[in-house]
């Protein structure tokens, strides 16, 4: 219980906290991360209107393999057809509503675990038990609803909003910076789900500055990222992103030596990429990891994580000791990562808190914050 009750509204509050100059910008206001009534405006305004994403196509490289989701409440699956594509539909029996695919995995046919419907992997109903005597029933007007999915350099990308324009064209910005680094070519060494005791913006917001790294990260990454360079730019519309270079002795991060496509300073930058509203990736010359983000309560939240390499990493013959070495590394940051989101979750929820003034190393912040407070009350 809050020993100082606050009647103010967090929409109104996020709105005047970005009305300042990024020079004299603050933290977003707590009530944004803790309030209910801001939650269930970014799932209905936000995650129920942009583009979510499940992880890599390479990530479901064979006919029936599936990740069963939940975006803005609605049950869903990401299922590799027989042909090849991607779909995205809903995972809602068409009999009497039953959910139908759990988790992840691969089948031949989506088959309803309460009657046998069964489903082709295209949604199409193929076949349903005793329902011969039913004269109404039609098999061939039964299909499971589609829904919007894209694959975008590399990226499995789904939204519950039929309208929204393609990726390429929403993110051509990205396509364009990057080029280079060919993202599209790059392999998935792993994958996981797992799920946080913070806000789903405590953590994209860490991901967002590397003014941690030194201090949060003092024990792994601190010392082989040179901070003091690191390059915030003003944000565009969509997304936000800020650069560093890494140590040449880091050779994971740094382009391959048979990579000839990358030039100079290239070879050593590193992107991080924070793509609205919830996909964080760290893109270098050699490996690539991310995090997308939903959010399951104000103080929980689901990450889907990955990672690998671009193609010249993933065919050297030392590439399993790369992935070893990676995910070795990896799992200590996201370790470090976890402990420092939640305590600031937990002091962010404490009645002594109030937000403080950003580094200019924090720029990405303020950008979300942007995001947030144009997007927040008005969806596309
Ligand atoms: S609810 Fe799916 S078969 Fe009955
Ligand atoms: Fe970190």
């Amino acid at each position: 219980m809050s020993l100082f009750e606050t009647s103010e509204d967090p929409v109104q509050e996020l709105h005047q906290n970005v009305a300042r100059p990024f020079e004299r910008a603050t933290a977003m206001p707590k009530s944004v991360y803790t309030s209910e009534l801001f939650l269930d405006k970014e799932i209905r305004n936000i995650f129920a209107r942009e583009w979510f994403c499940v992880g890599r196509t390479d990530g479901l490289p064979n006919p029936g393999d599936y990740l069963a989701l939940e975006l803005a409440g609605q049950p869903i699956m990401v299922v590799r057809d027989h042909k090849g594509k991607l779909r995205a539909q809903a995972n809602v029996c068409r009999h009497r509503m039953s959910v139908l695919l759990e988790g992840r995995g691969n089948r031949r046919t989506i088959v309803c675990p309460y009657h046998g419907w069964t489903y082709g992997l295209d949604g199409r109903l193929r076949g349903a038990p005793a329902m011969t005597h039913n004269k109404g029933f039609d098999r061939s007007l039964y299909r499971l609803p589609q829904i919007r999915c894209e694959e975008w350099l590399g990226w499995i990308l789904v939204s519950l909003n039929s309208e929204i324009e393609r990726a390429t064209q929403r993110f051509s910005a990205i396509e364009t910076m990057v080029e280079d680094y060919d993202m599209v070519s790059y392999k998935q060494a792993f994958f996981e789900t797992w799920e946080w005791n913070t806000n789903w913006k405590v953590l994209a917001e860490n991901f967002m500055e590397s003014y941690h790294l030194p201090v949060c990260h003092a024990a792994t990454i601190g010392g082989l990222s040179k901070v003091d360079d690191v390059t915030c730019p003003a944000g565009h519309e969509r997304f936000n992103y800020h650069t560093l270079q890494k140590e040449e002795s880091f050779t994971l991060s740094i382009a391959h030596s048979n990579n000839r496509r990358m030039q100079g300073e290239r070879r050593l930058t590193t992107y991080l990429l924070s793509i609205y509203p919830s996909l964080m990736i760290t893109l270098t010359p050699g490996y690539f990891w991310y995090l997308s983000l939903y959010p399951l309560a104000t103080g929980r939240v689901r990450i889907y994580y990955g990672g690998g390499f671009s193609r010249d990493f993933a065919e050297d013959s030392d590439s399993e000791h790369h992935v070893a070495e990676l995910r070795q590394l990896l799992d200590e940051v996201n370790a470090e990562d976890r402990k420092c989101t939640e305590r600031v979750y937990s002091g962010l929820s404490s009645d002594f808190a109030t937000p403080g003034h950003l580094s200019h190393l924090e720029r990405p912040n303020f950008e979300f914050a942007r995001y947030l407070s144009r997007r927040i009350d008005q969806p596309e």
